[in-house]
C-alpha cells in the first residue's frame, strides 16, 4: 500500500491511500450460498480488536492491508468495541478512505446496546432502530449485510424476520443474515421467509472452529440445502488456534489485555494446551502454522464461504491469508484431527 498527497484545487490537503492494484490476482472468491454475493474466504472482523483492545492506528493499518490482499469484507456489529459502538465509529473512519463499492461491510443488532426494553434482542422497533443508528456511527448510507445477532426466545420469529425484510427493502442494507441461530430455527427462518417472500437470508454467521464443531450436526446440511452461505466467526478460537499459548499467555494477547481470570477462555488455554500441541504437530508436517492449519481446515468444506478473523497486527492478516495455499487436508490427517478435536 502506498500513501500519497493528493491536494485536490482549493481544498485542504488530504492524505489518500493508494491501495495495491493487484488486490483481486489471488484471493479465490467464494460464492455466499446460492446468492450473487462473492466473500472472501478469510474476512475481517472488529469485535475486540478495533476500538476494543486496539486503536484506530492498529484497525486502519490491518484493514488496509488486509484489503490489499484482498479481503474485502470487514465485519462489526452495533455493540462491539468499548463503550459499545466504538468499532463501528474507528471502522467507520476508515471505511471513509477506502473505495465504498469494492467493500462488504456487515453489522448486527441483537446483544444489549442500549438501557430500556428495546436496547437488545430481535424486536422491529430495536432491529431498526439500531440499524439507524449504527450507519451514523459507520458513516454510510447502506451497509451491505444486516444480521440478527442472536436468537430471541420471546420475540416472534415473523417479527424479526419481517424486520430484515424491511431493511433491506428500504434499501439501508442490501443482504439479510442471521447468526447464531440453531439449525431448527435456521430452518423456521428459511420456510418463513420463503412463504411470506420476504428478502431472503443469503448468509449464516456461527462460531466454528477446531474447538467448537457443533455446526457440523446442527447446521452445515441446512444452509447446503438452503443455498445459505456460512461465515465461520473465531476460527482461531480467539487465538487458541496459534501458537501464541503454547507456552503461557504472552503480555500483549487478548488473554493478557481482555479477558478476566475467570472467563471460560482463559481457564481453557492450560486445559487446552495439550490439544493445542497436538495440532500444531499436525500443522507443522503439513508445513503450515497452527494458526493457518486452523483456517485451512475451516475452509476445506465448500460449505463455508468465508473464516471470519480478528487481528491485532497486520503479520496476523499475511500469515492467516496464506493458509490459503493449501486447504486439502488427505484422509490421515482429517482422522488425526477428529481423534484430538471430536
Ligand atoms: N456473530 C457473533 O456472535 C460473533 C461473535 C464473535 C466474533 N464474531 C466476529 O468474528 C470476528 C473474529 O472473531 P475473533 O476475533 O474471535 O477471531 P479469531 O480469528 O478466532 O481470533 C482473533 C485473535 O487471534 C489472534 N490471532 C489472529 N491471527 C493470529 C496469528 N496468525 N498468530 C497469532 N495470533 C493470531 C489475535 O489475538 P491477539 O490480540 O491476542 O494477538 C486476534 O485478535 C469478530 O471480529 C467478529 O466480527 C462474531
Amino acid at each position: 500500500m502506498v500513501w500519497t498527497v493528493v491536494t485536490p484545487k482549493g481544498n485542504k490537503s488530504d492524505i489518500m491511500p493508494e491501495f495495491s492494484p493487484t488486490r483481486y490476482d489471488s484471493m479465490p472468491y467464494r460464492r455466499c450460498g446460492r446468492s450473487g454475493l462473492m466473500l472472501p474466504p478469510i474476512s475481517l472482523g472488529a469485535w475486540e480488536t478495533f476500538g476494543g483492545y486496539r486503536g484506530e492506528d492498529v484497525a486502519r493499518a490491518c484493514m488496509y492491508r488486509a484489503f490489499d490482499l484482498g479481503i474485502t469484507h470487514f465485519d462489526l456489529a452495533n455493540n462491539y468495541g468499548l463503550p459499545p459502538g466504538n468499532a463501528e465509529s474507528i471502522c467507520g473512519r476508515v471505511f471513509k478512505d477506502m473505495p465504498r463499492d469494492e467493500l462488504i461491510i456487515s453489522t448486527k443488532a441483537g446483544y444489549r446496546m442500549w438501557p430500556g426494553p428495546y436496547g437488545e434482542w430481535g424486536s422491529k422497533k430495536y432491529l431498526i432502530a439500531s440499524l439507524d443508528q449504527s450507519l451514523k456511527r459507520l458513516g454510510v448510507d447502506y451497509v451491505d449485510i444486516f444480521y440478527s445477532h442472536r436468537p430471541d426466545p420471546d420475540t416472534p420469529l415473523e417479527e424479526t424476520l419481517g424486520a430484515l425484510d424491511q431493511i433491506v427493502r428500504s434499501g439501508k442494507a442490501l443482504y439479510a443474515g442471521v447468526s447464531n441461530y440453531p439449525g431448527k430455527m435456521f430452518v423456521e427462518s428459511m420456510a418463513l421467509v420463503d412463504r411470506e417472500r420476504w428478502a431472503p437470508i443469503i448468509i449464516h454467521q456461527p462460531r466454528y472452529n477446531l474447538l467448537e464443531r457443533t455446526i457440523e450436526s446442527d447446521l452445515l446440511d441446512h444452509t447446503d440445502r438452503h443455498g445459505c452461505g456460512v461465515i465461520a466467526f473465531s476460527p482461531l478460537a480467539q487465538g487458541m488456534l496459534t501458537d501464541k499459548y503454547l507456552n503461557g499467555i504472552p503480555p500483549d494477547s487478548r488473554a493478557a489485555l481482555w479477558w478476566k481470570e475467570s472467563t471460560k477462555y482463559s481457564q481453557l488455554i492450560p486445559k487446552a494446551a495439550d490439544i493445542m500441541r497436538s495440532l500444531n504437530d499436525i500443522a507443522q508436517a503439513r508445513g503450515q502454522t497452527l494458526a493457518q492449519m486452523a483456517l485451512a481446515w475451516i475452509l476445506r468444506d465448500a460449505r463455508i464461504t468465508s473464516a471470519l478473523i480478528g487481528a491485532s497486527r497486520v503479520e496476523q492478516i499475511e500469515e492467516n491469508v496464506k493458509a490459503l495455499q493449501n486447504t486439502i487436508f488427505s484422509a490421515e490427517e482429517l482422522k488425526k484431527i477428529d481423534a484430538i478435536t471430536l
